[in-house]
């Protein structure tokens, strides 16, 4: 028997998980329903099910109407890909209803909703996965088996630094992302991957937590101090935004017109806001300091404004020393076809014995988005049978302590205090 899923939330990433169900999983896996605040969206979504798909139109309910899509789809899983600070609603409504949860990162986006997923999962005993694609990409699940070989004895400390370039950075300045209601900042939003994968490498949970982030080189003040000034709102259809590099034009792409353009009408959405305009609420400079409860400790840097995307990565430890350092292709969401959004390019793994030779580890090439972990996750999260004690399988938990790095983060910001982070939530 095939199991039923729903998905709420019709915007880019969608088309991922319909795209797994209706295409290399069909056999036993099938797509019973839509929901989004945004009708638009959601027939742009059934017209790609049936014109690029070959499938056929599901039906389609607006946010209020959500539990009852779960009645009448008599869904099994409830896949969740809408703005971040909606996903607990639909987490717990699905849970409530009996149904398991496939929800896209962050989990959730501060510490009194994650309070309530974690209630609602202890209440209902159903299943809540977080896509962490991340964890799938072979150099990353190379370095968790190096660390867990013992390569490097005992971890020590970790030095982990994140660029976003001006392409794909600048577009959470653009986006709903640019309000920390919507997203929790990057430190939750975009640092959730990151703190995740620490986790996941180190095997350990973060104890505590202190940083400093700031607005530098977004928002109109920042512009304005720099002699830019950008005297518009939105850019797609500007004269003005016409050499702006950091505008885009929604109409040039069929997917982002659909998407955006043609159904902003609805919800008054705007896509492409100004990244130097007003009304920015996140921090593109981030610095944080982790103390982990294996006593290793982090030093981490979020900078959204960079010329090259991707990360370099380094493990101290008691025989050794390992360095990932990766480089991904840019991308703009929905701007391009999804399986170049942030393919690994350059990677270069090295293992650093205390006694002994250098090596470079080989690392297998995986193709695709997010480094390649996009469709092995895929892979793993639709499969027929169910590894349960799959290291990559991440739940509530691994959701939680991934944003409660970023939670305490953002305290951090606000006190200029460390934050203990067994304080936030209770398990
Ligand atoms: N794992 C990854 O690498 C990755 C990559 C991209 C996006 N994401 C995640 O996927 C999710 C969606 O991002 P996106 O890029 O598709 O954004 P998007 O803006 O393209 O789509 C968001 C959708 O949510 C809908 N929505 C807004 N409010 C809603 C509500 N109250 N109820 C129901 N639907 C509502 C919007 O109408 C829109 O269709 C986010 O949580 C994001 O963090 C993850």
């Amino acid at each position: 028997m095939r199991k039923k899923y729903a998905l709420v939330g019709t915007g880019s990433r969608a088309r991922m998980f319909y795209g797994a169900i209706l295409g290399p999983h069909h056999n036993h896996a099938e797509l019973v329903a839509l929901c989004d605040t945004n009708q638009v969206r959601m027939d742009y979504t059934n017209k790609v099910l049936t014109e690029e798909f070959n499938s056929t139109a599901v039906p389609t309910y607006k946010a209020g109407a959500f539990d009852q899509m779960i009645k009448d789809s008599q869904a099994d899983v409830v896949i969740v890909t809408s703005v971040d600070r909606t996903h607990h609603r639909y987490i717990i409504a699905a849970l409530e209803a009996g149904c398991d949860v496939i929800t896209e990162k962050p989990m959730t986006t501060d510490a009194e909703k994650c309070q309530e997923i974690i209630d609602a999962v202890k209440r209902t005993g159903r299943e809540v996965r977080v896509t962490f694609n991340y964890r799938y990409a072979p150099h990353n699940s190379a370095v968790r088996e190096l660390i867990a070989s013992g390569a490097i004895g005992q971890v020590f400390s970790v030095h982990f630094e994140w660029l976003l370039d001006i392409k794909h950075g600048a577009d959470y300045f653009r986006r709903w992302h640019r309000d920390k209601r919507n997203s929790g900042g990057l430190m939750v939003h975009k640092s959730t991957h990151h703190f995740d994968l620490v986790n996941f490498w180190l095997g350990t949970q973060p104890d505590t937590v202190f940083a400093m982030g700031d607005l530098r080189f977004y928002g109109r003040a920042n512009a304005e101090e720099r002699g830019v000034f950008t005297p518009y709102t939105r850019t797609t259809g500007v004269e003005a935004a016409k050499n702006d590099p950091f505008a885009i034009d929604l109409t040039s792409n069929d997917v982002q017109k659909s998407l955006y353009w043609d159904a902003e009408q609805e919800d008054g959405y705007q896509r492409d806001q100004n990244v130097f305009g007003d009304g920015i609420s996140i921090e593109d400079t981030m610095s944080v300091m982790v103390r982990y409860r294996s006593k290793a400790v982090m030093t981490y840097a979020l900078h959204a404004y960079a010329p090259w995307e991707g990360f370099n990565v380094s493990f101290n430890g008691s025989k050794g020393r390992i360095e990932l350092m990766v480089r991904e292709t840019s991308y703009i969401n929905a701007g391009q076809s999804a399986d170049q959004e942030g393919a690994a390019e350059g990677i270069r793994l090295y293992h650093f014995p205390l006694h002994g030779e250098a090596r470079e580890v080989p690392i297998q090439r995986a193709e695709g988005s997010h480094g390649g972990g996009d469709n092995i996750m895929l892979r793993d999260i639709f499969a027929e049978e169910q590894d349960a004690n799959s290291p990559y399988r991440a739940d509530y938990r691994d959701g939680a302590m991934s944003i409660l790095t970023g939670i305490a983060a953002n305290r951090s910001f606000q006190t200029g205090l460390p934050v203990d982070v067994k304080t936030i939530v209770q398990f």
